[in-house]
């Protein structure tokens, strides 16, 4: 098997974008949950932020998918205060050695802005550096700017 999606989405914009690759690359997909966020309101800005301030790592939902049988871990998340948040960063950390090759694409605030503090964030729990990446603003998703940039990303991984 060649993709999974693995994403990480508390307002859908990550969400929404893993289906969109998703039907594009007709692969399987799955949603990590963290047993100790909300997806809305004080706890997860509190949360979700201190803990990610913290370095923290959190609990996860066990996964379905047998991540070793993929060549590609494709990984969605937003960023949280300058860096990944805790579930990425138990994601990660516990599957390092399932995990072929990472690809990871984002939706954040900020965007491309992020791109050292997410491969930073990356390298620091999976200790290899991921040669495939996209970030995207929100404003970019919302103004629809991302599409051409994401089809030829898709296209690339497709080859
Ligand atoms: C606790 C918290 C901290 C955030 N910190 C940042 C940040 O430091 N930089 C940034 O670009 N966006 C930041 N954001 C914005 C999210 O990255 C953005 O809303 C993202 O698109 C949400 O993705 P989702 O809809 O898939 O959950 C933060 C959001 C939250 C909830």
């Amino acid at each position: 098997m060649q993709n999974l999606i693995i994403y990480y989405s508390n307002s859908n914009y990550n969400k929404n974008l893993a289906l969109e690759i998703q039907k594009k690359l007709n692969c399987d997909i799955e949603e990590i949950i963290d047993k100790y966020s909300d997806k809305e309101g004080f706890k997860l800005y509190f949360t979700g932020g201190l803990s990610t301030i913290l370095g923290k790592k959190t609990e996860i939902s066990n996964l379905k998918s047998r991540l070793e049988e993929y060549e590609n871990i494709i990984l969605l998340s937003p960023i949280w205060v300058g860096s990944l948040p805790p579930a990425i960063k138990s994601f990660l950390s516990q599957n390092k050695d399932k995990i072929n090759n990472l690809v990871y694409i984002s939706v954040s605030g900020d965007g491309h802005k992020n791109t050292d503090k997410a491969l930073k964030g990356i390298f620091a729990q999976l200790g290899k550096h991921t040669e495939k990446y996209l970030l995207f603003t929100k404003k970019e998703i919302d103004n629809k700017t991302y599409k051409e940039q994401l089809n030829k990303f898709i296209a690339d991984l497709a080859n």
